[in-house]
């Protein structure tokens, strides 16, 4: 049986917010590029969204860690899964997120990418659910959306692999 959605925030609200958080990337990095890192699966569509509102010079690269599987629960263990194509030497690093949850993830990833020498290294999101936050360290840079503690799907969100392809953000009802 088909589950039952419920939107949180419509594609017009989402649309419209990214809009906003690339016009202020793009004059916060005036005069600059931008590397971006889209962590694969979830990042994916806002990476292209985000990117192309961005009107500074872009270039991309994606990288895949594991830190859930088809639950939705973290097991605290984060994975290398795809490594960058390439080095982050002297460039301005600009990670991009679907969602902090525990910022288990993005805490482990942070230092390993830090140590690969970028000129400078910062986060954006396009949700965070900062009640859930257990790696208090978790600087984030451009937040789209805080949201309450409820398991989202849509805009590259999956619920085991399912409706990442919704263009807006919603909650399963179980
Ligand atoms: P963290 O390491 O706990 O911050 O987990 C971050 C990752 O968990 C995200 O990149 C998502 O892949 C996944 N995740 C966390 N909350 C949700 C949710 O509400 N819906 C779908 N995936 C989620
Ligand atoms: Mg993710």
């Amino acid at each position: 049986m088909a589950d039952k959605i419920r939107v949180l925030l419509s594609e017009e609200e989402v649309n419209a917010r990214i809009s906003q958080v690339a016009a202020q990337i793009s004059k916060d990095y005036e005069g600059k590029a931008i590397h971006l890192i889209c962590i694969l699966k979830g990042g994916v569509f806002f990476t292209c969204e985000l990117a192309k509102r961005l009107s500074i010079p872009v270039s991309l690269d994606f990288m895949s860690v594991s830190s859930y599987g088809d639950d939705t629960k973290s097991s605290g263990v984060v994975r290398i899964v795809k490594d960058l194509d390439e080095p982050l030497a002297g460039l301005n690093v600009l990670i991009v997120e679907d969602i902090i949850d525990s910022g288990r993830t993005l805490s482990y990833l942070m230092e390993v990418l830090k140590q690969r020498g970028p000129a400078s290294i910062r986060l954006c999101t396009l949700l965070d659910k900062p009640e859930r936050r257990v790696k208090k360290q978790v600087k984030v840079d451009y937040t789209c959306f805080q949201i309450p503690d409820e398991f989202v799907v849509g805009y590259g969100l999956d619920y085991a692999q399912k409706y990442r392809n919704l263009p807006y953000i919603g909650v399963v009802e179980i």
